[in-house]
């Protein structure tokens, strides 16, 4: 079995910090998205893997190279626009071949692994197996009606959804699905429907396999989903400790201290991940924080938020909550007068005062 993993798109739900990264590379827990969607495929025994890049861009592959680091080798599959999900396996036609293959999107997370849909849909002698997860919000995503324990239909982005699941971005084809891929027309929006070729497969008599994700999944498609992702792993994160803690600091639950790394006066209460060669002095972090690499935090709080490389929080007034700092951001108290907020902020920015 080989895998697919999508790591394009324009990730303009997540502007601004995608205008400078590849939503794929930011962050959860300090570990790029994308690093555990190639972690789950290769704990399940996978070892060729195609990447699906923006053909305008080498960011990815220079980010995660050959694959050596996970033991799988990896190939570059560029796709030169965004023409949809059906597309992208119609263009990875040559790499799969005729080889059953996982085909996972990049910025979909799920714990307990994949080995379990890759056994069931070997086990079931399927053409292609579905994971199901339960959503509040339908409407967002691929919707399964299911009659009588199976799939009868999949729509895309319903307006009135026949089920409140959500076909999660994770799913298993053997090469019947280039049939379908091959067979189908763009939508209305111009894109060729991942769902589109599901019905497909179900119109022509394929055999659909289905379970529903016990574990979680979260499509981090918009910042709160960033946050949550980031709650979700860091509550599996164990504690290690490289970096100095000064005497008067209290940790508490799981916290994971980088080298370099000096926690100096503070109080951490986890799940909290701080990276490299950061400070925290005289500050509260609290539960479901990340703090990447090369950060400054002084007299300040924060809690249940994402901060990434190289940003300074000093001496603020208020605490910081559900937070995105994306990297090289500075918010810091101004003793200046008048007394008044000075905002420099790039486009599409966000910022909400009390
Ligand atoms: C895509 C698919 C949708 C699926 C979702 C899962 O939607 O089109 O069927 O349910 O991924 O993440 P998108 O996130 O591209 O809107």
């Amino acid at each position: 079995m080989k895998a697919l993993i999508t790591s394009g798109g324009k990730g303009t739900r997540l502007r601004p910090l995608t205008h400078t990264q590849n939503k794929h590379l930011i962050p959860i827990a300090n570990k790029p998205i994308l690093h555990y969607a190639i972690e789950t495929v290769a704990a399940a025994g996978i070892k060729e893997i195609g990447i699906i890049t923006n053909a305008d861009s080498d960011e990815v592959p220079r980010a995660i190279g050959d694959g050596s680091q996970w033991g799988v080798k990896i190939t570059y599959i560029p796709q030169e626009s965004p023409l949809g999900l059906a597309h992208v396996i119609k263009i990875a036609e040559d790499f799969i071949g005729k080889d059953p293959f996982i085909f996972y999107l990049g910025d979909n997370m799920v714990v307990g692994g994949v080995k379990r849909f890759v056994d069931a849909f070997e086990s079931d002698q399927v053409n292609c197996y579905l994971t199901l997860a339960k959503v509040k919000d339908p409407e967002r995503f691929g919707v399964p009606e299911i009659v009588d324990s199976r799939i009868v239909s999949v729509e895309e982005k319903p307006k009135h959804p026949k089920s409140h699941f959500a076909v999660a971005g994770i799913y298993i084809y053997d090469y019947h699905v280039f049939e379908a891929v091959n067979n189908i027309e763009p939508s209305a929006r111009g894109e060729l429907e991942i769902s589109d070729a599901h019905q497909y497969l179900i119109d022509h008599g394929y055999q659909i396999g289905f379970s529903e994700i016990t574990g979680w999944w979260k499509d981090t498609g918009k910042p709160i989903d960033l946050l949550e992702a980031n709650r979700l792993v860091l509550e599996h994160t164990d504690p290690k400790i490289e970096g100095s803690i000064n005497g008067k600091s209290s940790l508490a639950g799981n916290v994971s201290v980088g080298k370099g790394s000096k926690i100096i006066n503070s109080n951490i209460r986890g799940p909290v991940v701080i990276g490299e060669n950061t400070v925290v002095e005289n500050s509260y972090i609290g539960p479901f924080t990340s703090i990447q690499n090369d950060c400054y935090v002084r007299s300040s709080e924060i809690e249940y938020s994402i901060i990434l490389n190289k940003c300074k929080v000093l001496d603020i007034g208020i605490r910081i909550e559900s937070s995105l700092l994306g990297t090289d951001v500075e918010i810091v108290k101004s003793e200046d007068k008048p007394s008044t907020h000075r905002f420099f902020i790039g486009d599409q920015s966000r910022i909400e005062l009390v």
